[in-house]
């Protein structure tokens, strides 16, 4: 059948999704399937719409479009009404997962680990900020609630540098978390299916994974396996319970950082991870032999109604 690669938008990770669609694109194209590329979810819906009582355009969506309507649950409704399959998650994983600081809520309530945080509100104040800021300890992390690509997030180790995040808070107009710096490594894990693959430990040349050692530089250095015997079974077994606890299915990825004395703490559910040639997932995959091209087709197998 037609599948459609839903890829760009308009939000802050645009050209990441381009970047992600164009390669899932080419590589279902190489399989034979007939993909098609769409840019942003109301060029999908006008052609979903244009078939009117008949067949829809599309038998499945490869959804590739990262943060906002493509993450948030607003496309996985829409497609959920008109009986069209998708990849990745339901309304309910892709909504909750958007919003980092209910995701932190609902694996409290579960017991399961994550860093301590404080919530604030949109357009948050100075006087808020240094609250939150004195609440936690130096050093934090303080992050939009619903972005992706480390957008918007300013690591703070001293007073000093605390500025830049209250000018950025002032005008943000969602929820930010000023989070406990957890910093004994970071990681991260594919999940494919009912899989957890192999962790991936991240080492950034520079003091974190920004958007900058995400995307553009070279000397980002991914370990996969990141960890060896019980430690990687704990963090993969840790991640798919993360996973589900937050009503996801299909596919994603589980953000995690390690505390100094080993412990892990969840960081965060990505439901419609990144494809690029950096990207996470696929270096997973091929550390156990699934090359890009059959990651695609498992990932649009999960759509199967
Ligand atoms: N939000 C980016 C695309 C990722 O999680 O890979
Ligand atoms: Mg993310």
């Amino acid at each position: 059948g037609r599948v459609a690669v839903l890829m760009g938008g308009e939000g802050s990770e645009r050209e990441v999704s381009l970047d992600s669609g164009r390669n899932v694109f080419e590589a279902l194209r190489a399989r034979g399937i007939a993909a098609h590329a769409i840019d942003g979810m109301p060029a999908l819906m006008r052609e979903l719409q244009a078939q009117g009582a008949g067949r829809p355009a599309y038998d499945r969506v490869f959804n590739i479009l990262h943060g906002g309507v493509g993450e948030n649950g607003v496309l996985q409704g829409l497609l959920a009404a008109l009986r069209v399959p998708f990849t990745g998650p339901g309304v309910l994983g892709s909504a909750l997962t958007m919003d980092k600081i209910r995701t932190k809520q609902v694996w409290q309530a579960e017991g399961l680990p994550t860093a301590r945080f404080v919530r604030l509100p949109p357009f948050a104040t100075e006087d808020a900020i240094k609250a939150a800021v004195q609440a936690m300890g130096l050093p934090v992390f303080i992050k939009p609630s619903a972005e992706g690509s480390s957008v918007g997030v300013f690591r703070v180790a001293d007073r000093e540098s605390l500025s830049p995040a209250i000018a950025f808070a002032g005008q943000h107009a969602g929820e930010l978390l000023v989070e406990q710096l957890v910093d004994g490594g970071e990681y991260t894990v594919g999940i494919l299916g009912h899989v957890a693959l192999p962790s991936i430990r991240i080492v950034p040349a520079g003091a974190w994974y920004d958007y900058h050692a995400k995307y553009v530089a070279d000397d980002t250095r991914y370990l996969c396996p990141g960890l060896s015997g019980e430690d990687e079974d704990e963090l993969r077994r840790l991640a798919l319970a993360a996973f589900r606890a937050a009503g996801c299915h299909g596919w994603g990825r589980v953000d995690a950082m390690r505390h100094a004395d080993g412990r892990f703490a969840l960081m965060e559910v990505n439901t419609a991870p990144g494809m690029t040639s950096h990207s996470l997932v696929p270096k997973a995959a091929a550390q156990v032999g699934c090359d890009f091209e059959e990651l695609c087709w498992r990932i649009l197998e999960t759509s199967l109604p």
